[in-house]
């Protein structure tokens, strides 16, 4: 019997309803010349393009609208992370009138760090482990009275970032396979709960830079990963943790396929090149890591009903002054 998974299908439509009046409806974008090359259809999902610049907007809104009726007496909202979410947090809080707070590891790129503050939160420079991010972010919410709201280990985030799948069925009903980045596996699972649920024969991939492992842990169904949590070598900085998180593990086990689409970064700069060139759309890494697995040899032995193909770019905050390629 199907485990009872801590997010499900209508906390996704509810989070639908609350988030579409603030963030953007992303385009579907395709190239003849990826289809030729793949001999599938690839649709690309533009989340770079969405408010903030990533998919984060979406679980960030989420949280803190539903935060702001649930309970009323929180001075404001405080999160660790490496940049996305954190400029999503910090403009899902300017939009809905919070105070804000964002801890960050010194290394983050100047881009990010200067669109959060841009936004108006307090940005907190931490050390480089993820311990020193999460030890940073709880001090501020005891001082501060605010609440945490976490990258992706949070239903509320899970929720929200599911409604990307939500859209894209909407947008492209054929769908027989969706390819999604993962880092902490928010992402990945907002979309496996609401894909599996609209279509249940459609198939949910991984796609993870070299090192993550996630392949052997989701057929072991074990936790393989050392402690304390480390971070990838990887080009692609929106998905550099190793561990998915808690609240996401049961889900992936559950609801994406085993197999994973591992990247590395020669694959990664290419790809994002190919989007540069052929799309003409502006992508971080992360987003290169997706479109890589499109060129990767496993991909070529995807059964051959795997027709149309979904791919999120995730991401388009790059520094254009350091572009991986110079
Ligand atoms: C651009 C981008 N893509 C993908 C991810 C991975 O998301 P998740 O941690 O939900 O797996 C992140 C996370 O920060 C990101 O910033």
């Amino acid at each position: 019997m199907a485990t009872k998974l801590a997010v499900n299908f209508g906390d996704v439509t509810e989070a639908y309803r609350r988030i579409s009046n603030f963030i953007h409806k992303t385009p579907i974008f395709t190239n003849n010349k990826i289809n030729e090359l793949t001999g599938r259809n690839i649709y690309f999902k533009a989340e770079n393009l969405q408010k903030t610049g990533s998919f984060k907007a979406r679980g960030a809104i989420n949280s803190i609208l539903k935060l702001k009726v649930e309970n009323s007496s929180v001075a404001g909202v405080v999160t660790h992370s490496s940049g996305n979410h954190g400029q999503a947090t910090a403009w899902a809080s300017k939009s809905t009138g919070f105070s804000c707070s964002i801890v960050v590891p010194k290394y983050s790129p100047a881009v990010k760090m200067a669109a959060i503050k841009e936004y108006g939160a307090e940005l907190i420079q931490c050390g480089p482990l993820p311990t020193d991010r999460m030890a940073a972010c709880e001090k501020v919410a005891r001082e501060k009275n605010y609440e945490i709201i976490p990258p992706f280990d949070h239903n509320d985030v899970i929720a929200g970032q599911g409604t990307i799948a939500v859209e894209f069925l909407e947008q492209v009903p054929d769908l027989d396979a969706i390819l999604v980045p993962i880092s902490g596996g928010g992402m990945l699972s907002g979309i496996a709960i609401a894909a599996k649920h609209i279509k249940p024969g459609i198939k949910v991939f991984a796609v993870e830079p070299e090192g993550k492992i996630l392949e052997k842990c989701l057929t072991s169904g074990e936790r393989l990963w050392p402690n304390p949590p480390q971070y990838l070598d990887t080009i692609a900085d929106g998905i550099r943790l190793q561990q998915v998180g808690h609240l996401t593990w049961p889900i992936l086990l559950e609801l994406v396929e085993k197999e994973v689409f591992t990247v590395n970064n020669e694959e990664i700069k290419a790809a994002m090149k190919f989007v540069f060139q052929r799309l003409k759309l502006v992508v971080e890494a992360a987003s290169g890591a997706g479109v890589a697995a499109v060129f990767s040899d496993r991909f070529k032995t995807l059964d051959s009903s795997i027709k149309n193909i979904g791919v999120i770019l995730c991401g388009g905050n790059v520094d254009i002054d350091h572009l991986p390629w110079y």
